[in-house]
């Protein structure tokens, strides 16, 4: 990137300056940093990776669970010495914390120097200039009232990667779960807005891979009588791009179409993320997650029956508050019947203003760490047998990146259905697609062998 010797603005000038970020979450948060990094560059700023040497902090941070926020709070302690080793650094937090909390850790944290909530990232310039221009401790949290949702997608990686948000916020309430509180109501970008976003994407930033983002991606464009059926069915017709991911998504809101569309779209991943949380029905209930463990699984039959190749993904949350030794168990079996590819499980985390942290017996923490472990030591073994049926198999497989596995230099990629694959072989793949055929495979990756180079950079 270039930087201008000083960028004049209203009254201040902006010499070169860089900028350090430290994002926490999900794929939204890491989404929203490449926004304020790629705003930032317009004010003369850089990125770099080492602390000490930033003019500018800035702390993106999620809530979703105790272990996310203690990490956070650690890192923000130590800031404390690098203020006051040098008092023109500025400190600021974003993200789901400082969209709840940020007036607090103001007061709490002198180093910090502003806070701004989820809804307001686009104007992260102006924050700076206010800091710059001496104003000091501010924190802006305030919600878009407008209902539309417009925006252009900003990348600055330079890989042929992108994510693209459809729909930010969340309508769902789910009782253990502080996102809606952090990222407000639902609102949908226009069909038409992201299949040309995406067109320009991939015909001006070079991008062949994206990701559909949003809290709930199912609920994508009630507002507007579309639906994510529809985007899929418009990005397929999109020339030179090719392959088309979405995360995540709600078991409630699967609708027929869209499963018709996981049958006959020609660039959607085979790979489907669906969180089920629970495979018990009473827990399920006072999750407040509107479905049946039947109704999920009879929804991965019809997913199955579209698409023979779909693999799923799930989240799982062990030891719910009232959790029953049998209920736990009723997860089990659920594992057992959905036959995911992989899992991500949390032990419940109370979180406050949320419905579940209100609920009386709040499990021990050893049982939630012991049904954790449990959960995870189950679906360990589903997933070897599962990946052991992979060998002799051929996927189309973009290559990541080149790194060194037990003193071998790999190629690292990841199959159309997101599984993870390493490949020895000394040519110059960086993302390319190419035809793998697996020749070995455990729990976690799968080893493979180049058939054929699809497409090369
Ligand atoms: N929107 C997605 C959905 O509906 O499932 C996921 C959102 S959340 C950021 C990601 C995952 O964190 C959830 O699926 C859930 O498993 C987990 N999670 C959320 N709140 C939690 C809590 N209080 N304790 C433990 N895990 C939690
Ligand atoms: Fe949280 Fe539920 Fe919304 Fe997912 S759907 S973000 S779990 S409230
Ligand atoms: Fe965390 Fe906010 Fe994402 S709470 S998981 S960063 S939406």
């Amino acid at each position: 990137m270039s930087q201008n010797d000083i960028i004049t603005l209203g009254d201040l000038e902006f010499p070169k300056r860089k900028v350090w970020m430290k994002t926490y979450g999900c794929q939204m948060n890491y989404h929203d940093s490449e926004r304020i990094f790629s705003h930032l560059e317009n004010l003369n700023f850089t990125p770099t990776t080492d602390q000490e040497d930033a003019d500018l902090l800035i702390f993106n941070t999620c809530a979703v669970r105790d272990l996310a926020n203690q990490k956070f709070y650690s890192h923000l302690g130590e800031t404390k010495r690098i203020k006051q080793a040098n008092k023109e650094k500025k400190i600021a937090i974003c993200g789901c914390i400082a969209q709840t909390d940020g007036k607090e850790l103001l007061k709490k944290y002198p180093q910090l120097d502003f806070a701004f909530g989820t809804d307001v990232i686009d104007s992260i310039n102006d924050f700076v200039y206010r800091t710059y221009a001496g104003d000091n401790k501010f924190h802006v949290n305030t919600w878009n009232k407008g209902s539309d949702y417009s925006i252009e997608t900003k990348i600055t990686h330079g890989t042929p990667q992108a994510f693209v948000n459809i729909i930010k916020g969340c309508d769902k309430f789910c009782s253990y779960c502080i996102v809606p509180f952090t990222r407000g109501r639902e609102k949908s970008r226009r069909l038409k807005e992201v299949v040309d976003d995406v067109r320009k994407l991939v015909e001006y930033s070079g991008i062949e891979e994206i990701c559909l983002l949003g809290q709930n991606v199912n609920s994508y464009g009630k507002e507007n009588d579309e639906s994510l059926a529809m985007l899929i069915q418009a990005l397929d017709e999109v020339n030179g791009l090719e392959l088309i991911r979405y995360t995540t998504s709600h078991p409630y809101d699967v609708s027929d179409e869209l499963i018709a569309v996981h049958g006959s779209s020609k660039k959607l991943s085979n790979h489907l993320h669906l969180p089920v949380q629970s495979g018990s029905n009473t827990v399920l209930q006072r999750m407040l997650r509107e479905y049946t463990a039947e109704h999920y699984l009879g929804l991965l039959e019809k997913l199955r029956d579209s698409n023979p190749n779909i693999v799923i993904s799930s989240d799982i949350i062990a030891g719910f508050p009232n959790e029953t030794e049998d209920e736990h168990r009723d997860t089990l079996k659920l594992l057992d019947a959905a036959q995911f590819d992989f899992i991500y499980s949390y032990a419940f985390s109370p979180r406050r203003g949320t419905k579940a942290s209100r609920m009386e017996d709040i499990l021990d923490r050893d049982i939630r760490g012991r049904r954790l472990r449990e959960i995870q030591a189950y679906q360990l073994e589903i997933q070897k047998s599962i990946r052991e049926k992979m060998i002799g198999e051929t996927y189309r497989v973009l290559i990541e990146s080149k790194g060194n596995m037990r003193g071998i230099e790999k190629w690292k990629g990841r199959t159309n259905c997101s599984r993870i694959v390493h490949i020895q072989d000394e040519r110059e793949l960086k993302w390319a697609w190419c035809d793998v055929k697996i020749t070995s495979a455990t729990a976690l990756s799968c080893q493979g062998e180049i058939l054929s180079i699809h497409k090369s950079r």
